[in-house]
């Protein structure tokens, strides 16, 4: 994630920025900075933390003449929530902000090493700054420095930079992260999303991937590889609510349509053309390895139940879970041949926190999975991933568990090539699969609207069951969970071939069951596992990629070649339906009665 904010124009500078990039906090807050030019005399101000830690470090400061400027505020991805990994970075006399990830930043980063370059930061971002000075260098051109940089770089970017050998000019460019571009008068305004721009500007132009270009003296000048071209302007919306929320109802909504873009920067970089890589971890982490353990609470639990099933079945390699809650007090005999993995969205989880300080002082190494760097999770481990779904604001997590889903997945195909336990031909399976991800994540209106629909008819009743087998039984679990989070109806998460030998008493009409019917996993021992319940009358929505004439109500999905693709659409299905049965019922879907986003007692 990260936001970014840019300013051209002749009003004072510093509240432009940091007022826009309090209404890009969300997008992330390890640290925040930003820098001027002004009088042809650069500035920068940087602050670890919360952008109040900016604020207070800037009081005395006023930018009022006229000038351009860049802003960021952080979610660490390369490097600790540093200063000195706060941007905007800064190379001899230029500046950048940046939000994405420069895939090919560490042989950009030695070429330019090798060439005297001294780096400050542990970031991908810096590269930009170097590489454009040292084009610089060469031509004494500004313009043409910062093209051939863009060319360069390899993944996601929304870029800005600045330099006093062009000090009336902002250079821009997106690819793969968003940017748009604010208009009013000779003012012009850059920022990751519209709402630092409402209020200010009057016409925005949202830049597709590809474009670049450089704004100056209240104009803006736009390229794409064809050369320069023309662009229309359209009004700016003026309902800041609204904005924030990119135009949906809830944040909840908001966060299952961004799974998919999310998941292309959990994999950037890691996903490579014939293998996985973890920039983070070393090798040796795993030498005399021969079991994992992992420890989670709520949904990070689902996700570390459903690898599992991955890491036996891909690493060949023994694997319990265990709820953290439970396991801090079960005394559990632990062996150091064990690799003790967390997984906590928060990186805060008191009971999380507890297992993993227990599983150290019997000497075992730790590794955590997370979506917040320096968090006391990740700082108290030997070693983390970090799970880059950005922050999550609705309670009820949605991409914050198909990210921690993922980096378990690519973590599964990481050993086992450490450990040589796959095949040449299930790893280019599993990584071609991998790629198709963030597509299967997408969220199409039709199936939206057929699930707004749907849910009218699953208001009532004594209890859902949401069965699975294999890992479809993880995610029946978190369908179940974020089912009665935000509706408050019972709702439970089952092996199906377990239904028999009990709940399968409570089936009648009233008892609504969601099934998940992968093709590519067990699907003819679930079908039968679904007929016995059809045949107690219970009312059934059957989900999966082969037609059910025993369902209720049938959503398709469309993707049968891999189990991890099918999960993910089947998530993305039971997300919607929990989604719109809450709203349905009046629920607060973002705020959940009875519950917190981060919970840090025991
Ligand atoms: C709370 C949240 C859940 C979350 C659980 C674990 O109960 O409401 O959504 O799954 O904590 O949180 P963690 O931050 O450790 O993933």
């Amino acid at each position: 994630m990260c936001g970014i904010v840019g300013y051209l124009g002749k009003n004072e500078k510093k509240e432009i920025l940091l007022d826009g990039l309090e209404e890009l906090e969300y997008r992330g807050y390890d640290s925040a900075g930003i820098a001027i030019i002004e009088n042809k005399q650069l500035k920068n101000f940087k602050a670890v933390g919360r952008l109040k830690n900016l604020r207070e470090k800037t009081k005395d400061y006023l930018s009022e003449g006229f000038g351009v400027s860049i802003g960021h505020t952080r979610w660490a991805t390369h490097g600790k929530p540093t200063e000195l990994n706060a941007h905007p970075h800064m190379g001899a006399y230029s500046f950048v902000v940046h939000n994405g990830i420069i895939e090919n930043y560490q042989a950009l980063k030695k070429e330019l090493q090798s060439q005297g370059v001294t780096f400050l930061s542990q970031t991908d971002t810096e590269t930009i700054v170097h590489l454009f000075e040292k084009n610089h260098k060469i031509n004494n051109n500004a313009w043409a420095s910062f093209q051939e940089t863009i060319e360069k770089l390899e993944g996601a970017y929304a870029t800005l930079l600045i330099t006093e050998a062009d000090e009336e000019t902002i250079y821009f460019a997106k690819n793969g992260s968003p940017m748009l571009i604010g208009f009013k008068e000779d003012e012009v305004y850059f920022a990751s999303s519209d709402t630092p721009i409402i209020g200010k500007a009057t016409e925005v132009y949202y830049l597709e991937d590809g474009e670049f270009g450089y704004a100056r003296h209240g104009k803006v000048y736009l390229f794409d590889a064809n050369g320069q071209k023309t662009f229309t302007k359209q009004a700016l919306a003026t309902d800041k609510a609204l904005a924030q929320k990119d135009g949906y109802r809830f944040f909840m909504e908001k966060e299952i349509y961004e799974q998919s873009s999310v998941m292309h920067d959990t994999i950037i970089g890691r996903v490579l053309d014939e293998k996985i890589d973890f920039e983070e971890l070393n090798p040796e982490l795993f030498n005399n390895i021969s079991n994992i353990k992992i420890c989670a609470c709520g949904t990070s639990y689902h996700s570390a139940l459903a690898s599992s099933y991955l890491f036996e079945r891909l690493s060949k390699i023994p694997c319990q879970i265990e709820i953290a809650s439970e396991f801090r007090y079960k005394e559990p005999l632990l062996h150091d041949d064990t690799l003790f993995i967390t997984i906590s969205q928060s990186g805060e989880t008191a009971d999380t926190l507890e297992a993993l300080k227990m599983a150290k002082r019997a000497g075992l190494k730790s590794l955590s999975i997370c979506n917040v760097d320096n968090s006391s999770i990740v700082r108290e481990s030997d070693a983390a991933v970090l799970t880059r779904a950005g922050i999550e604001k609705g309670v009820a997590s949605t991409k914050a568990f198909a990210t921690q889903t993922m980096v378990l997945w690519m973590l599964a195909i990481y050993v086992a090539q450490v450990k040589k336990s796959i095949s040449k031909e299930t790893l280019e399976k599993e990584l071609l699969a991998m790629r198709q991800t963030p597509k299967a994540l997408l969220v199409n209106n039709k199936l939206h609207h057929k699930m707004t629909r749907l849910s009218k008819r699953y208001l009532h009743g004594h209890g859902f069951f949401f069965i699975g087998r294999d890992l479809f039984f993880p995610l029946a679990l978190e369908g179940a969970l974020k089912l009665k989070e935000i509706s408050y109806l019972h709702a439970e998460g089952y092996p199906s071939g377990e239904m028999k030998h009990g709940p399968i008493a409570l089936a009648d009409a009233e008892l609504f069951t969601i099934a998940l019917m992968p093709k590519s996993l067990h699907y003819d021992k679930i079908k039968s596992n679904v007929e016995e319940l059809c045949a107690r009358d219970v009312t059934l929505l059957a989900i999966s990629p082969e037609p059910f004439d025993l369902a209720d109500d049938f959503v398709q999905t469309s993707y049968s070649s891999h189990p991890m693709l099918e999960f993910f659409e089947m998530m993305v299905i039971t997300q919607l339906l929990a989604l719109e049965i809450s709203v349905r019922l009046g629920n607060d879907v973002d705020m959940p009665r009875n519950l917190a986003k981060s919970v840090t007692v025991e």
